[in-house]
């Protein structure tokens, strides 16, 4: 399969990888808006640069995986799907939620496949408590409890693009939701605060916060998201059943545990996540792969990308106004 990437900035740079080094995709081409990105990374696996118009009217291409700025992606979904590509799209699918729907019907007018990029799906301990919780081996689920906090916080200027935090990063944890309870929640109820930078609290957005969804049947599911923790990358699930727990804890360093006198002690958390996640995102690709090759379902689809949104959009609207809503 011929890709063109589009996008070559942090996450752009990921997606490369594992493009060029699958055994059945080539990356063909990079584009970027911001040329000396695109000609270093084209550079490095040998491709072409080109603007993302070239690469979604080049018919010798078969898919493209979008990695640009949140505010284009739904535009460029639209073209390419319109040209037969299939699509590979990071999350969010867009910042707004009427956007990200007119996106989805124009999409699936034009029929060809789009995943949208929630990885953590695709990270080894995520995707082995799903296969136990699926396997029924805690029962019923009742109480889901998934903590993200990153080690520090994005640039000012990715911060004030970004959407605010429900939609840039809680959202992965909306998926996790989405993907482990099944559904939509009915309830959406946020508390959020800016203790890691009073310039993200400026900018109108937050850096700490709590969210509670519950579901028709009562099941609840509570998230926590940090913009700081001073230890590294937590990324954690707890998921209690009618018949046990499952827990999917952090990835470290190093294994090692040191235990002397003083105590039992052990190495940090991952730093972040292109070190927490870099199988997730070969992973990931890789899904993506054989469902285009098989014509499978894909296995994130626009739907709960734009399902995972809307969530997004109710807690944003929830911390803002104190209130709790219902979808
Ligand atoms: N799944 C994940 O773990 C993950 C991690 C980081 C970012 N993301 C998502 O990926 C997207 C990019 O984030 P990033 O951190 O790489 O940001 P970034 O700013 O480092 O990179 C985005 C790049 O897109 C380029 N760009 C913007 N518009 C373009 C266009 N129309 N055509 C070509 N290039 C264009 C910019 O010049 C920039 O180089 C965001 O939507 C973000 O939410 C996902």
């Amino acid at each position: 399969m011929k890709v063109g990437l589009l996008g070559a900035g942090r996450i752009g740079q990921v997606h490369a990888v594992s493009i060029a080094g699958h055994p059945e995709s080539t990356l063909a081409a990079v584009s970027d808006v911001h040329a000396p990105a695109a000609e270093a990374l084209a550079a490095k696996f040998g491709a072409e640069v080109r603007s993302s118009d070239e690469i979604i009217a080049d018919d010798s291409i078969d898919a493209v995986l979008i990695a640009t700025s949140t505010d284009t992606h739904s535009g460029l979904i639209e073209a390419a799907t319109a040209a037969g590509k299939a699509v590979l799209c990071e999350k969010p699918v867009d910042l707004s939620l009427e956007r990200a729907r007119a996106c989805l019907a124009v999409a699936q007018k034009n029929g060809q496949p789009v995943m949208i990029g929630f990885n953590r799906r695709f990270d080894p301990s995520f995707a082995a408590l799903k296969s136990a919780f699926d396997a029924g081996e805690i029962g019923k689920g009742e109480l889901l409890a998934v903590t993200s906090f990153d080690p520090g916080p994005p640039p000012m200027a990715y911060v004030k693009v970004s959407g605010g935090i429900f939609r840039d990063m809680m959202i992965h944890d909306f998926d996790i939701c989405q993907w482990l309870m099944g559904g939509t929640p009915e309830t959406v109820t946020a508390k959020a605060s800016s203790l890691v930078d009073p310039e993200i609290g400026k900018a109108g957005d937050f850096d700490t916060a709590v969210v509670t969804l519950t579901y028709s049947d009562g099941r609840i599911a509570t998230i926590r998201n940090s913009r700081r923790a001073a230890f590294g990358y937590d990324q954690r699930i707890e998921y209690l059943g009618s018949e046990g727990m499952l827990e999917a804890k952090n990835m470290l360093e190093n294994q090692l545990v040191k235990s002397t006198a003083a105590g039992v002690t052990g190495a940090k958390p991952m730093h972040f996540f292109l070190e927490r996640y870099m199988p997730a995102y070969a992973a990931e690709w890789d899904a993506f792969m054989k469902a285009v090759a098989s014509g499978a379902r894909m296995p994130v689809t626009l739907e709960e990308g734009v399902a995972a949104l809307a969530v997004a959009e109710a807690a944003t609207e929830s911390a803002k106004t104190g209130k709790t809503i219902t979808l």
